[in-house]
């Protein structure tokens, strides 16, 4: 596998130091974002499953840099770490290990300003401290893991934007411009992969390795053909003008009670308007772009795509063998994809001093792979594993098939 410089995993000192500005420069401009529209107060946010109050994740970003960086955090276990958080109660409002999603509405939290003051006082001693570390992985983890974090939940704040300002006011343009480079969809068709074996994941070798990724280990790959890109919103759009939503046996069980819990003849966002078809983004509405990757789709969505197509979805290993092996022609990077597989550990897992991270959700959750046009340059790798549920629409996710 060729080895991203740019990546978050290998870089040193200097480089993590510019990262970690940027992302919390970021963070707050997400924040101001959704502050701007009122949502810095709790109560103004809908209990959704799928959003985090905007105000409780800047302190908890900032308080799992801390806990990990400054705290010396061992584990993420209470007690794990030296000493105590700069805000008196910080452990008790900001560990999401121990406080319930839904308990987040109602923490009686600082004022913004005030979390805020934190964020920023918890990056300079960070900086500081940073300064004067070795160019060394095993010195570096505690950054590059905060570093990684933060990124992860500035695409959290990228799709609660688009959950919560769908129904509101529109985000602001410039805010969405760093890292609106979705870029060309990539060629339709598909590219015949030769079978063979690869090394698959990662190990602590060199540069940081999330613990889903270990063991390392030499995987083999039957031959098979798979898209070249994701699956474009026009061929999407074809599966729907189909009848795609009405027709119970393109659909897996599991689809079928999820749909009729829905009233959905199209993906989340789609409206149609006589033979015109509009979305919305970030509270914008918007003409559908037939050349993009479709988003905004489930698992069950792709599934159901695929049937009616006669494809399947590329498993785990399909995929990242097909990417980290650098295929001329294979796009990715615009959309996470749903797989074929379920989010398990490999063997050998063992988890990291982030407990939570992967372990609570093997077997619970579907993997995606790629990155979407909201996850930073240097967190996109081909060997990362995303998770979520299957039912989950509101992420950047689309899908690309296989050959059956
Ligand atoms: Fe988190």
């Amino acid at each position: 596998m060729t080895v991203n410089q740019a990546s978050f995993r290998y870089a040193g000192p200097r480089e993590l130091a510019a990262a970690l500005q940027d992302a919390r420069h970021y963070t707050l401009a997400l924040f101001d974002a959704l502050a701007g529209a009122g949502y810095d107060d709790a109560a103004r946010v809908p209990r959704l499953s799928i959003v985090n109050p905007p105000l409780w994740e800047l302190g908890h970003v900032a308080w799992f840099a801390e806990w990990f960086v400054l705290r010396g955090a061992t584990d993420s276990r209470p007690g794990a770490a030296s000493g105590h958080s700069l805000l008196a109660r910080g452990d008790d409002w900001f560990d999401s290990g121990t406080v319930p999603h839904g308990a987040r509405w109602t923490l009686d939290l600082p004022p913004p300003g005030a979390v805020k003051t934190y964020c920023h006082e918890v990056l300079d001693r960070i900086l500081d401290r940073l300064a004067h570390e070795a160019d060394d992985d095993a010195v570096l983890y505690p950054y590059r893991l905060a570093l990684a974090h933060e990124d992860m939940h500035g695409e959290a704040f990228m799709y609660t934007l688009q959950t919560l300002q769908s129904r509101g006011a529109p985000a602001p343009a410039g805010l969405l411009a760093p890292y609106a480079h979705a870029g060309a969809a990539g060629s339709a068709g598909e590219i015949a992969v030769p079978g063979g074996s690869f090394l698959r994941g990662g190990d602590q070798s060199s540069g940081f390795v999330f613990d889903n990724e270990k063991r390392a280990a030499v995987v083999k790959v039957a031959p098979f053909a798979i898209d070249a890109a994701p699956v474009s919103t026009s061929a999407y759009l074809d599966f729907v003008h189909d009848g795609g939503y009405e027709r119970a046996h393109y659909w897996t069980d599991a689809g079928r009670a999820w749909l009729m819990t829905q009233e959905r003849s199209a993906p989340r966002y789609w409206a149609r308007e006589g033979d015109e078809w509009h979305t919305v983004r970030f509270g914008r509405p918007a003409a559908l772009d037939l050349a993009e990757p479709v988003r905004h789709v489930n698992l069950f969505e792709a599934q159901a795509w695929c049937a009616w197509a006669g494809r399947r979805l590329p498993t785990e290993d399909e995929w990242e063998y097909a990417a980290a092996a650098c295929l001329p022609g294979f796009a990715w990077g615009q959309v996470w994809e749903w797989t074929a597989s379920v989010f398990l550990p490999y063997a050998g897992f063992e988890a990291d001093r982030y407990r939570d991270y992967s372990a609570p959700w093997f077997g619970t959750r579907q993997s995606l792979r790629g990155a979407s046009f909201a996850t930073p340059a240097r967190l996109r790798s081909a060997r990362f594993r995303n998770f979520y549920t299957p039912e989950r629409d509101d992420i950047f996710a689309g899908f690309r098939s296989c050959a059956p």
